[in-house]
């Protein structure tokens, strides 16, 4: 079997001396389309930082690749090709739209690319990212992380807080972008409907563990796993 693209190894992180993260084992395949979900506070936002190099391990392995990435800082890890969507969508709220994916910019990437993923960045392109309303931030926040041409995209939570037409379009472009094979990613979601539908495997995530993981077809008609640790029903 090929190399998985990422490789956790009985993870342990946290922030600083506090553990959150009690031991994660998880290999993501190239291509593959992970959901990841839980309730709050259980760890998936600590999860894909672990991932990118933000908190304090504790013990286990990150592997990109069958390499061991522990050492690595995070804008090391971005330059293999790990890509993280903040929960907090960080952009510059002082630039522009452009100057924004401007800084995100590496390799060969173009601005041309992320206003073709999403014209009203284009339209936006001369205002600043503080003007912007929440789905265009959101817009511009992957759209800057796409610039930096990642093969593992990390979403978290990119739907908060948005109006369905905006999700809609915000999932449109995410499918697109798995579809054309051009990144493997991987999706945490309080809408775990949206998330199972448009992921093919389903990781459940509770108090620092995985409890529970499986192909999403079947997660997400998994009545009982889904209420236990969502305590929600999903229709
Ligand atoms: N920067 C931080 N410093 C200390 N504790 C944190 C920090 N960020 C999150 N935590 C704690 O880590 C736990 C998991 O949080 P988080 O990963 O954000 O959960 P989720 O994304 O699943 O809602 C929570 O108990 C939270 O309070
Ligand atoms: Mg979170």
């Amino acid at each position: 079997m090929a190399e998985p693209l990422l490789s956790l190894k009985d993870l342990r992180t946290g922030y600083g001396p506090t553990q959150i993260l009690q031991g994660i084992s998880l290999d993501i395949r190239e291509g593959e389309r992970l959901a990841l979900i839980g309730r709050n506070g259980v760890g998936k936002s600590t999860l894909l930082g672990s991932i990118m190099g933000l908190t304090t391990r504790h013990g286990g392995t990150v592997a990109w690749r069958g390499q061991g990435i522990d050492g690595l800082a995070p804008h090391k890890r971005a330059a293999l090709g790990l890509g993280l969507v903040p929960q907090t969508r960080d952009i510059f709220r002082s630039l522009t739209v452009e100057e924004n994916l401007i800084a995100g910019l590496r390799g060969d990437a173009t601005l041309e690319e992320a206003y073709a993923l999403f014209p009203r960045l284009k339209e936006r392109r001369k205002n600043g990212g503080g003007q912007l309303s929440g789905g265009e931030q959101q817009m511009l926040s992957v759209a800057r992380t796409l610039m930096g041409r990642p093969r593992l995209l990390m979403l978290d939570e990119p739907l908060e807080g948005l109006a369905p037409v905006i999700c809609d379009g915000l999932m449109a472009v995410f499918e697109r972008l798995a579809a054309e094979g051009q990144v493997t990613v991987i999706l945490v979601e309080q809408h775990a409907e949206m998330a199972l539908g448009f992921a093919d495997r389903g990781v459940i995530l509770e108090a620092g563990r995985i409890v529970h993981e499986g192909p999403a077809s079947e997660v997400r008609q998994d009545a009982s796993v889904l209420e236990r640790y969502l305590g929600v029903g999903i229709s």
